[in-house]
């Protein structure tokens, strides 16, 4: 199946000189949650805003459903809308108005029942005659998610959709996120908070300082990268590990009450039965243990540092 959107060979190149995207290569499937993850100032929004035909494009291609970004602008740009990060809307007109002339802007007939729809599953339809200038901060986002969805676009962007955000609208936002995934709507989000990547998406990207460092399926991601630490609480605290057992991955925590062991969740032996037989060999007694894994969160961090 062709990719909703294809991004090829693209380098964009700020007029202050400052590469912000080098060589990217990207597939985005037809009806997934992709998470574009990395740190701040790392191209995100750079690259959605090239997408969206907001930013000229450096050199390289962008197909939206087959459309090329620049040749075929309009017919691209119909098939996406768009949350951006900053809130802008124009003040003075109220919420209906704004997101019917919003549906216009794109060429699309008068569909009262849709917009209707959309303000209702946003919590906006008491709403629809307020102006837009007396809304809250929460409500204006809300009208910007409404606006993006004015004219049944095949991809959504949301650009940092919950920075900033109250927690109702977050969970508002990840219900609809849904409902429009299970309509076929291809979304595409940034985030640099892990959970929400960990949360929603099929796939992950990571991008770091204008490359893509990686692009995988979240469960394979955390299956693959995700380790298994092995907590002990100890009878007696210890000052430091033993010497004979400075081979094995252990840390020690909380004022020598915990000793840590990190173990490969992929590998076949994880060595926890050697690791007890060697502690019972040293008299090193536990009361308690417990198993974790890393979550999403540990991964990246480890990755953006690793990838220097
Ligand atoms: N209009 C611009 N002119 C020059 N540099 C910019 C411009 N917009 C963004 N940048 C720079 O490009 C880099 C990527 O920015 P951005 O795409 O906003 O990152 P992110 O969204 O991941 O935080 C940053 O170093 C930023 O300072
Ligand atoms: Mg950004």
């Amino acid at each position: 199946m062709h990719p909703v959107i294809a991004i090829e060979q693209l380098t964009k190149t700020y007029g202050s000189g400052h590469t912000a995207l080098r060589d990217i290569n990207l597939e985005i499937r037809k009806g997934e949650i992709f998470a574009l993850l990395g740190p701040n100032g790392a191209g995100k929004t750079t690259l959605i805003s090239i997408v969206c035909g907001i930013v000229n494009p450096g050199t390289g291609r962008v197909l939206v459903g087959g459309s090329d970004i620049v040749r075929d602008y309009r017919a691209a740009r119909s098939k996406i809308g768009l949350v951006p990060q900053e809130l802008f809307n124009e003040g003075f007109e109220s919420v209906w108005a704004t997101v019917r002339f919003s549906r216009g802007l794109f060429g699309k007939k008068p569909d009262d029942a849709l917009l209707e729809q959309v303000l209702r599953d946003l919590s906006l339809w008491d709403k629809r005659d307020a102006r837009i200038n007396e809304l809250s901060g929460g409500m204006k986002r809300r009208v910007m998610i409404a606006k993006a969805l004015s004219h049944e676009p095949e991809v959504l962007f949301l650009d940092e959709p919950t920075a900033g955000v109250d927690v109702e609208l977050r969970r508002d936002m990840w219900q609809m996120v849904r409902r429009l995934r299970e309509r076929g709507v291809t979304i595409i989000l940034t985030t640099h908070y892990i959970e929400e990547a960990e949360e929603m998406a099929d796939r992950i990207g990571v991008i770091r300082r204008g490359e893509i460092i990686l692009v995988e399926d979240k469960a394979r991601l955390m299956k693959q990268l995700g380790k298994k630490q092995l907590t002990l609480q100890l009878q007696r605290p210890l000052d430091a590990i033993p010497a004979e057992l400075a081979t094995e991955p252990l840390q020690l925590a909380d004022s020598g009450h915990q000793l840590i062991f990190t173990f490969d969740t992929q590998r076949e032996h994880t060595g926890i039965a050697e690791l007890l037989k060697r502690l019972a060999a040293h008299d090193i007694d536990y009361k308690d243990l417990q198993t974790s894994q890393s979550s999403l969160e540990e991964i990246f961090v480890d990755l953006v540092r690793t990838h220097t």
